[in-house]
């Protein structure tokens, strides 16, 4: 049998049409899907197909399958415990503060999946509100697929989607259930899930209750889109969080996205996003062009005589300080304190680190990511690197680059006692660090 193909030309129309990214290991189940709706829809071929997908009512309608094909649902619980921290050292403690009044807390993950995301978010409130009792709070799941949602639903998960999970993890909040693990009611009534498609519906709407988000997750969703959808998904998004609210997205998945409304925070574990209250100053220089990667080389952004200390500091208190500007989400301080920390030390890969953590912030990824090369180069076991540097590489599509890093990451850390603490990620331990650089090899080789 002749096996059925399309042109590139015609993937990509279509995916243009529905605001999918196109990607070459998607090639057969787009062909195969093309000529059984060309079947249905009595259209003569391809092309047919992919002009009749340009009307944006047919797109709309066309979207949730064409979802479902080109994007994966992988998903598991404590997925990137580094964010994690981050979720809940920084951006959770401060959206408590800011609501301590009203005493409410909203949360959306969005692109939910069958749920590990918005579960692992109420046991994490489980576990860092003592007062969560006296607190009325909100956790909404969303998806673009429904028949993951009902999934998420049921709150019943085999073991792949315990992959890294502490035992203690599984046994204090799931129970058996016909061989597969069950969640606990109490951590299940404080989630619900909604169908959203977040670039074709319309939003905010406070029918579905994902008006005024105090902290929205939306991980590894953009990766699946074009920039086009990108930009019309973000502003919906942003439209939904409150002022102060957080962003927190996948790594490196807002690169080279113009995003007025939201300052970065910058972490070593992650790059959140704030919003603006009124009262805020633009922190970085604007407009839309702030993360592009055509703006101004970086070296020549900052010239050294703006920021530079008269004396030079103590290396690890000027590189916290570095990084604290950085958390603030001011990025251009940053970035001058540690040209001028490079200058002064050139073998501290520290420095080097955080400069390639700046210039991924602003979109400047082949610079990363030979700043990361640096950093290997000066400590090759510097274990936060290797998968830095695979998240640089996911970005500018170097999929052979992203690999390799985590291969030699996996190599690295080897010889590193399993129970030891990662530097920069305080609660992994090398062997989490080691199981999730051998997940991203897997879905990578896919
Ligand atoms: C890889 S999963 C991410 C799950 C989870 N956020 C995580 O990081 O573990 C991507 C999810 O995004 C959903 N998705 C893709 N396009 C979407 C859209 N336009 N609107 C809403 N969800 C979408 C897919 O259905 C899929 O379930």
């Amino acid at each position: 049998m002749t096996p059925l193909v399309i042109t590139p030309e015609v993937a990509q129309k279509i995916c243009q049409s529905v605001g999918l990214r196109m990607t070459s290991s998607n090639d057969s189940h787009l062909a195969e899907w093309v000529h059984a709706r060309c079947q249905e829809r009595h259209l003569p071929s391809p092309e047919a197909y992919a002009s009749w997908l340009a009307d944006p009512l047919h797109a709309l309608q066309e979207r949730e399958a064409l979802s479902k094909l080109l994007t994966s649902h992988e998903t598991y619980f404590l997925r990137d415990r580094g964010a994690l921290d981050v979720l809940r050292e920084h951006i959770l403690k401060d959206t408590l503060a800011q609501k301590k009044e009203q005493r409410s807390l909203n949360i959306w993950s969005v692109g939910c999946s069958t749920g590990e995301e918005p579960y692992t978010l109420s046991i994490l409130l489980e576990e860092n509100m003592s007062d969560l009792g006296q607190w009325q709070v909100d956790i909404l799941g969303s998806d673009i697929d429904s028949a993951v949602l009902t999934q998420a639903r049921q709150a019943v998960y085999r073991p792949w989607s315990f992959r890294g999970c502490p035992p203690e993890f599984i046994t204090r909040y799931f129970h058996a259930d016909n061989g597969y693990l069950k969640l606990m009611a109490h951590i299940m009534d404080r989630v619900r899930f909604e169908r959203l498609d977040i670039v074709g519906d319309v939003y905010p709407t406070s029918v579905k209750g994902m008006a005024h988000a105090d902290i929205i997750l939306c991980r590894n969703v953009f990766i699946y889109l074009d920039d086009a959808a990108i930009q019309t998904a973000l502003k919906k998004i942003t439209a939904c969080l409150n002022e102060g609210g957080y962003l927190l997205c996948g790594p490196g998945e807002l690169q080279a996205q113009a995003h007025p409304q939201l300052v970065p925070r910058i972490f070593p574990q992650a790059m959140v996003f704030q919003k603006k209250t009124i009262a805020d100053q633009p922190v970085v220089a604007e407009p839309s062009h702030t993360l592009a990667p055509h703006a101004t080389p970086y070296v020549t952004q900052h010239t050294a005589a703006q920021t530079l200390p008269s004396t030079p500091a103590e290396p690890t208190t000027t590189l916290a300080h570095a990084w604290a500007l950085a958390n603030r989400g001011d990025v251009a301080q940053a970035s001058a304190m540690c040209d001028t920390l490079i200058q002064q030390h050139p073998f501290d890969p520290h420095a080097h680190y955080l400069h390639a953590v700046l210039l991924f912030a602003q979109g400047l990824s082949v610079q990363a990511r030979e700043s990361l090369r640096r950093v290997l180069y000066l400590d090759p076991l510097f274990a936060v690197a290797y998968l830095m540097l695979s998240d640089v590489c996911m970005a500018i599509d170097d999929i052979t680059c992203a690999l390799k890093s985590c291969e030699q990451g996996l190599k690295a850390t080897s010889i590193q006692a399993e129970e030891q603490r990662v530097p920069y990620f305080k609660s992994v331990t090398y062997l989490e660090f080691r199981q999730h650089l051998q997940d991203r090899i897997v879905s990578l080789a896919q």
